[in-house]
């Protein structure tokens, strides 16, 4: 059922993506290019799997979520492109291709990542009969504030500035629910928006997201260590390369890998307060862990 429900919000979030992106005219075609190939090629699609599958347990209609889940593949796409630069984490293989500047140029992927981030709030903005003004607002609001310094952004920085430091657990919590856990959280905040979720809805689905969040990062150190090239389809070792601030190096692979488990038993634990049937988010939840890839 999970890996079903992975692969149906897949195509329908690269639908809407690559018809977003055919709309755009020539004018720059390198620069579209770029932005293809960032955001098109390949890609888990986590973030749209929260927006889609939080928002339709919770009664959204699909359609309503498509430019959420749309825009936040954006932000997250412009936020690997950036990632990979030269001047941060200077990577050349993504999605087991070549990084966008490699196959482009720097100037290209920095623009390419520029225009993504913009097209996210495009996305939001456009006008749907089925979503108010007000939810639209609030969609904005917190899709800036967990891309922008409170989260992505701010992560990214205590990131580089903790490269070749030794930070503690409490430091490193915070670099990962930033620079990883903010948009994580924020795919369930766009659902919670769509669905005009209540309050303890808002509060159980919060704390879920919040623990996936850290999980998902933790796990993403353990597989630079523990998954190959092939697999990931990136550099496996970048951070060990780049002396990188990560679980594992804190805590050893065993530690991190116990703290990963520890998050996702405390994210499905939140669920047990749902009177949804959430089956669908506790499969995915337990597959965050589970994942080589
Ligand atoms: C990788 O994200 C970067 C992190 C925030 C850990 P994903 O593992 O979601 O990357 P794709 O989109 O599937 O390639
Ligand atoms: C990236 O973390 C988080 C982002 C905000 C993009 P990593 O640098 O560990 O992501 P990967 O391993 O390159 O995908
Ligand atoms: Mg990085
Ligand atoms: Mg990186
Ligand atoms: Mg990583």
């Amino acid at each position: 059922m999970l890996a079903q429900a992975i692969e149906k919000y897949q195509q329908r979030v690269d639908n809407v993506l690559r018809n977003k992106l055919a709309e755009l005219d020539d004018s720059a075609p390198e620069l579209k290019a770029a932005m293809s190939h960032g955001a098109l090629l390949g890609g888990k699609r986590i973030r749209p799997f929260m927006v889609y599958s939080i928002g339709e347990m919770l009664g959204a209609d699909l359609a309503l979520l498509d430019n959420a889940a749309a825009a936040i593949e954006c932000i997250h796409a412009y936020s690997l492109i950036h990632d990979d630069l030269p001047a941060m984490d200077d990577d050349a293989l993504r999605r087991g291709k070549p990084t966008v500047h490699i196959a482009f140029d720097e100037a290209t992927a920095i623009l390419a990542g520029d225009a993504l981030q913009t097209l996210a709030f495009e996305l939001i903005c456009q006008p749907n009969d089925n979503i108010s003004a007000q939810q639209q607002l609030a969609m904005v609001t917190a899709l800036a504030k967990a891309s922008g310094y409170s989260g992505m952004c701010g992560g990214q920085a205590i990131d580089l500035s903790s490269t070749d430091q030794r930070i503690n657990l409490e430091q490193l919590t915070q670099l990962h629910n930033k620079k990883t856990g903010a948009l994580i959280s924020c795919a369930a905040e766009l659902a919670l928006i769509a669905a005009n979720a209540s309050q303890k809805e808002q509060q159980i689905i919060r704390e879920f997201a919040a623990n996936i969040g850290l999980a998902f990062q933790v796990q993403d150190d353990i597989l630079d260590i523990t998954s190959s090239t092939e697999e990931l389809g990136k550099p496996q070792g970048s951070d060990e390369e780049a002396n990188k601030s990560t679980f594992p190096r804190l805590l050893g692979l065993q530690g991190a890998n116990e703290c990963a488990e520890q998050l996702i038993n405390d994210a499905l634990s939140a669920l047990a307060n749902l009177t949804y049937n959430s089956q669908l988010i506790a499969d995915f939840a337990r597959y965050i862990i589970a994942r080589r890839l």
